[in-house]
């Protein structure tokens, strides 16, 4: 039986180092000396499936004890030593109330709706409320209210995101390629109850199957209306540069309109500003014709057309007005100086930390309606 008292003697002395053992990474070497796939002990277990039954009747438990014993007083050591390392933490730390809290990331209002809430701001100024409909239209609202015929090319498939489902009417249901749909909505929930005066824009995303450097699938577009007894082209020109100048913040703002074709205006106009180049970027202001400019068309408008009146309940002889519609994020573009529209969708939030704005700057005519905090 002299293995068993050289056993005996490699437990005593493992015992002992592990009592003596003062960090969690000494236990650990031991632990693994004994009891890890090379260890000692491990070994001394497998001798068991070469022994005789009888043999094993004995040395088996006696091994199993060894085993536990090893295994018992890593426990208990691990326990001693973990309680004096937070013991020593707590007599170490020390926790000062007075500090400042860390700072929580903190979100940022994306520039297309800062944009958006900076033109809601002007146009309720100039007596324009807000006004939504649904981004799945049908194609009655989308073109044929609009006097958009059947064979309008922006109608076709390849411009236009179609659903498969038709809706009660049995119209197709597509995602509204513009907001002018929301011109026969609101004129025909108003109209429905007693036909009135409207002054209306309509912010929101639209759908068009494009996709480039200056185009993407889903953009954002800002629709005005105007109707009542006596509106002319002479109160839509001046409401859009009245806008441009608060949107800019400059005064020197020159609008041109050019004759144009919308099939849900007559006439019809498009707009354009003056703008300079200035380090390669465009600059907003100044006449177009002037030297060093050029100009920008930045959106559509005219007169109501007659038919678009009558089919959202509105009588053509005793009503008419103006409509717009125009891009906001080309505006957010310009007014933030951004020159690459698929930034605004990639979602990277690196870029909207450097464009993004504050929660908290909320647009104020009397603050400026782009100012920062
Ligand atoms: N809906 C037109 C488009 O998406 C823009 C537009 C032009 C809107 C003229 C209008 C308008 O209200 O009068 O291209």
């Amino acid at each position: 039986m002299t293995d068993s008292s050289e056993h005996e003697a490699k437990l005593t002395q493992t015992l002992e180092r592990l009592h003596a053992a003062d960090d969690l990474d000494t236990l650990e070497a031991i632990r693994v000396e004994a009891l890890g796939k090379q260890g000692w002990l491990n070994a001394l277990m497998k001798t068991l499936g070469k022994m005789s039954p009888e043999e094993r009747q004995t040395e088996g438990p006696r091994l199993q004890g060894m085993r536990a014993r090893v295994a018992d007083a890593i426990e208990d050591r691990k326990a001693v030593l973990e309680a004096a390392a937070l013991e020593a933490k707590l007599a170490t730390e020390i926790l000062d109330l007075t500090l400042p809290a860390p700072q929580a990331p903190q979100g940022s209002v994306h520039p297309v709706s800062q944009v958006m809430d900076e033109i809601a701001e002007i146009f309720a100024d100039l007596g324009f409320a807000v006004a939504t409909g649904p981004e799945i239209e049908d194609e009655w609202h989308n073109f044929s209210a609009l006097n958009m015929a059947e064979t309008h090319p922006a109608r076709a498939e390849h411009d236009t995101f179609y659903f498969h489902d038709r809706d009660a009417d049995d119209h197709r249901m597509l995602l509204r390629t513009h907001t002018s749909p929301v011109q026969i909505r609101t004129m025909k929930g108003l109209s429905a109850n007693k036909g009135e005066p409207v002054r209306i824009i309509a912010p929101g995303r639209v759908y068009r199957s494009d996709s480039d450097a200056t185009h993407t699938p889903m953009f954002h577009q800002v629709e005005g209306l105007a109707i009542d007894r006596d509106i002319h082209l002479g109160h839509l020109k001046w409401t859009l540069e009245t806008f441009f100048k608060a949107l800019f913040e400059r005064d020197d703002i020159v609008l041109r309109l050019r004759p144009s074709y919308f099939p849900f205006t007559e006439p019809s106009v498009e707009f354009d500003v003056g703008y300079s180049n200035e380090g390669g970027r465009r600059v907003v202001g100044g006449h177009g014709d002037a030297e060093g400019h050029d100009w920008m068309e930045l959106g559509g408008s005219g007169m109501v057309n007659r038919r678009v009146l009558e089919h959202a309940g509105y009588d053509p002889d005793e009503w008419q007005g103006f409509a717009f519609g125009l891009g906001i994020d080309r505006l957010a573009m310009l007014k933030y100086g951004m020159n690459d529209l698929r930034a605004f969708f990639d979602g990277d939030g690196r870029w909207l930390s450097h464009y993004g704005f504050s929660p908290f700057d909320q647009p104020t005519l009397s603050g400026g309606v782009g100012a920062r905090a």
